[in-house]
């Protein structure tokens, strides 16, 4: 009967499953993937070696980390007739649509990645999608911007392979910028996995009825794609132009951030678990300044980013919800350093976290997780006879 079910919407204390490969702890604000911090690994490690961490389980010696790199890089291609489902889309079609829609579509020119019946086959479907996933990331931006589409540089590493695939210019030359390279191989590596948010537990939950990786995976896009999510770096920097554009009188935001009647949301704070700093909005403040710095940018938005939060700091309404800046408070600042547009940014995301998404989903299917099907508490119409249109 119903009264044996516990109702937790949104499950706000309900474990969905046991998991190995990150741990975070909301009072400390502590975020480890298999054990290691997260300052260490978006300082010391590069992304296609967290990749490796997330998924097998431990840090790749040499040997390890250039296989995979090569096993990678042979399943660079992806079929041509793709591009004919990226010209059906318009040029106002939001990327994260666009993504969704051809990442399933990769199942058709890949039927075998359906299959995960053995380690091995496993594996090849990983590989694919890390080395087919940034390719059309860079086709759905290209296409937007009306550049070629091209496939990437095998004798690039993994990150630097991705932006030259998204800016590389026709009859320009790619000139490679070590500050952006390493400043986006760190923000892939902060988005990279966290545990059972909203996505992972989509791509958990389509996994478990045995849908295959890219299937579960083109839901997890969607799921992402909510600014409530996701989504909400690319409402971060909405918001934050909308303050400029309004003279940068941030007090009117904060007040429509409190008034109940008033749906707009202070985008970029508070979180369901980190009731204190999120460590990765920490690292990402630091690399903004930085990153700024270098190219020698002086952008109004990240002053009214800070100002926003030192207000929010000092303000009860938000102290006394726990509500901190998020990770994706100061991401999009970084993003649009480097040029790439803001119905981007949350497609950013997806490419950061895709490896915490196959990760997950592969421990789904090792532990063999039973198929999710929550229950729910009826509080519909009692019993009732059918009353024919006539009487209606
Ligand atoms: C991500 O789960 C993850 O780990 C996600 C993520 C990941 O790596 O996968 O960390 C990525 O999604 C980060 C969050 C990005 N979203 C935003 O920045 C959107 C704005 N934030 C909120 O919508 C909200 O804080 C959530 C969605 C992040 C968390 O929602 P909860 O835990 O369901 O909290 P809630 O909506 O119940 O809010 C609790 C209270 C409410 O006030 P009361 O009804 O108690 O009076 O805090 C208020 C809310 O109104 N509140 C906010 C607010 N966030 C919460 N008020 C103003 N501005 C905000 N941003």
């Amino acid at each position: 009967s119903s009264s044996m079910i516990t109702l937790d919407p949104g499950y706000k204390n309900t474990g969905s499953c046991e998991s190995a490969i990150t741990f975070l702890d909301g009072e400390k604000g502590i975020l480890r993937y298999r054990g290691y911090p997260i300052e260490e690994l978006a300082e010391k490690a590069d992304f296609l070696e967290v990749a490796y961490l997330l998924i097998f389980g431990e840090l790749p010696n040499k040997e390890q980390l250039e296989k995979f790199d090569q096993d990678i890089k042979a399943e660079s291609h992806v079929d041509e007739e793709m591009k004919k489902i990226l010209d059906g889309f318009p040029k106002s079609a939001h990327p994260m649509g666009v993504l969704s829609s051809l990442t399933s579509a990769l199942v058709a020119f890949n039927p075998t990645s359906v299959d995960v019946s053995s380690e091995e086959a496993m594996y090849r479907s990983i590989v694919r999608i890390l080395a087919k996933f940034p390719v059309l990331v860079a086709w759905t931006m290209r296409k937007k911007m009306g550049l070629p589409l091209d496939y990437g540089d095998d004798s690039l590493g993994y990150v630097e392979n991705i932006h030259k695939m998204m800016f590389k210019r026709p009859n320009k030359e790619y000139t490679k910028n070590k500050v952006v390279i390493d400043a986006l191989d760190k923000l892939l590596i902060l988005h990279a996995d966290h545990e059972q948010n909203c996505s992972t537990s989509t791509v958990r939950i389509v996994g478990s009825s045995h849908a295959g990786l890219f299937a579960s995976l083109s839901a997890g896009i969607s799921a992402l794609w909510g600014p409530l999510h996701g989504g909400a770096n690319q409402a971060v920097l909405e918001m934050l132009q909308a303050i400029q554009e309004d003279g940068g009188d941030t007090k009117k935001y904060m007040a429509k951030a409190k008034d109940k009647n008033d749906p707009f949301r202070l985008m970029g704070f508070g979180h369901r678990v980190y009731k204190n700093f999120d460590p990765r909005a920490r690292i990402i403040k630091k690399a903004a300044d930085e990153v700024l710095g270098d190219l020698g940018i002086e952008d109004p938005i990240l002053e009214i980013a800070k100002g926003l939060e030192k207000e929010a700091l000092e303000d009860d309404y938000f102290v006394k919800r726990k509500l901190y800046p998020n990770v994706d408070f100061y991401s999009g600042i970084i993003y649009r350093a480097m040029g790439i547009p803001v119905d981007m940014f949350t497609v950013m995301f997806a490419l950061g976290r895709l490896p915490g998404w196959i990760a997950q989903w592969r421990e789904m299917r090792l532990r063999k997780e039973p198929i999710g099907r929550p229950r729910q508490v009826y509080i519909g119409e009692n019993l009732r006879p059918f009353v024919p249109l006539s009487k209606r």
